[in-house]
């Protein structure tokens, strides 16, 4: 198996549960717990058992006490699906475990206005990962460097034989690259960098990236006539790269007060403000990994790996960035593109101890790590445009407001109907307090209707 860089088709189809499934379901937010769970189970095809573990919780404390040091319990987030997501023809439930109000519905809102526009389109690079070998003390780095090149395709066999297993998967050392340091001290003088980039497949490839690195190091610096230092990867890993673009309709952006139009300026007029300002291109960026940290979090990816390696990739330019900008087509059209590494995996790692991981992926239907990172790239791109738009519209506090509403109203003890009831009236008054939550809810209480 070789990997090119791909796109995926609409008609394959990848999940496990078979057959490509709607991810547009309407009314799904107006649902209790317990009948999401019930259309997710038909949808993605879950066992009882595995809904179960979804309703009461995906991991106990035995099983964490595999996973980390000195447990003394586990912590819950809640665990919501974005909706709407097309990615390449095909349709996603995507799994998103966070704790901030609004990011699912956001996303899920955004994707489907580019539902309407055909849906997301990506591409991945083939898994590719840095193992970088730190070389120090080399009297010549151009000879250094020289000697380790002229045994280029040695130093790969050795590379190969240090992961049999990946190599009989189709992975693998597929280049070997020596950077000479510019030294900014005299102790500084005769650093080396060894990049070897090795295919991972499937896998996210920290430790196996980091065992190549590990088994050759000592043959690198007895060639470059200098010593090793680190053997670890990198997580700028930007040969791992994933790019989403997507195309939105003017019609669908229009909000209670703006047209489309405008929306749709307003929102290429913020792309720019990023791209001019790093200040805001951290707030745009935060935006977008609102999305994507999530879907890495429930897939039991290392989302602090994805963190450092999109703000990296961000900054690449010596300029920090927004990964994501937006532009006006020429036929009217609201045009995105994201660009940014995606180191994650579908196997090994946390999924081969944690069940709630396992399911989630298994609810993404994804059949491969590219995929995966494909999936979320779109989800970032979503969260990017939600945030945009409102940011451009009425602000974006009114959503933030009526979220916020909501838990007033919980917070001075309504249930049930009574929540959207109390939380509509608090906003229509402009008035989010619980005191005024209680009144509603005892004058609702006294007229007998509740
Ligand atoms: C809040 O979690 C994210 C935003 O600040 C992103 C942005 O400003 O683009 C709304």
């Amino acid at each position: 198996m070789s990997h090119s860089k791909h796109e995926l088709g609409g008609d394959k189809q990848s999940s496990t549960r078979g057959g490509n499934i709607s991810s547009r379901i309407p009314g799904f937010y107006k649902l209790g717990v317990r009948e999401r769970l019930t259309a997710l189970r038909d949808l993605a095809g879950l066992s009882d058992a595995e809904v179960g573990l979804l309703h009461d919780g995906c991991l106990s404390v035995e099983q964490a006490n595999h996973m980390v040091e000195n447990v003394v319990g586990t912590y819950a987030l809640p665990l919501g699906l974005g909706l709407n997501f097309q990615v390449n023809g095909r349709d996603y439930l995507v799994p998103m475990c966070v704790e901030e109000p609004s990011v699912i519905a956001a996303a899920s809102n955004a994707a489907r206005m580019v539902r309407e526009g055909g849906g997301f389109v990506a591409e991945a690079d083939p898994p590719l990962m840095i193992a970088q070998v730190q070389l120090y003390d080399v009297p010549d780095t151009t000879a250094g460097t020289q000697a380790i090149l002229a045994e280029k395709a040695a130093l790969m066999c050795a590379c190969n034989d240090a992961q049999p297993s990946l190599v009989r998967r189709g992975g693998g050392t597929r280049d070997i690259e020596v950077r000479t340091l510019e030294p900014s001290t005299a102790e500084d003088a005769g650093m080396l960098v060894v990049h070897l980039i090795v295919d991972c497949c499937d896998a996210m490839g920290a430790n196996l990236v980091n065992t190549v690195a590990e088994a050759v190091a000592p043959r690198l610096a007895a060639l470059a006539g200098g010593c090793f230092g680190l053997r670890i990867l990198s997580n700028l890993a930007d040969r791992r790269c994933v790019r989403v673009r997507c195309r939105v309709p003017v019609d669908v952006l229009r909000s209670e007060r703006f047209d489309g139009v405008a929306v749709r300026d307003g929102i290429v007029l913020a792309s720019r403000f990023a791209e001019l300002d790093p200040y805001r291109a951290a707030t745009h960026n935060k935006g977008i990994m609102n999305g994507i940290d999530p879907v890495v979090l429930a897939t039991g990816n290392d989302w602090r790996g994805v963190e450092a390696g999109a703000h990296a990739f961000a900054a690449r330019s010596g300029v920090y960035r927004p990964l994501a900008i937006w532009r006006a087509g020429s036929d009217g059209m609201l045009l995105g593109q994201i660009e940014l590494p995606m180191a994650i995996g579908t196997v090994g790692g946390t999924l081969r101890v944690h069940p709630g991981a396992r399911l989630g992926l298994q609810i993404s239907g994804v059949k491969s790590a590219q995929e995966l990172g494909m999936v979320m790239a779109s989800v970032g791109l979503a969260s990017n445009l939600a945030a945009l738009r409102a940011l451009a519209a009425e602000g974006i506090q009114q959503g933030h407001m009526s979220l916020h509403a909501r838990s007033v109203a919980v917070a001075a003890g309504a249930s049930g109907a009574l929540v959207d009831i109390v939380a509509a009236e608090l906003s229509k008054l402009g008035d989010i307090r619980k005191e005024r939550a209680e009144q509603i809810l005892s004058q609702l209480r006294e007229s007998a209707a509740y």
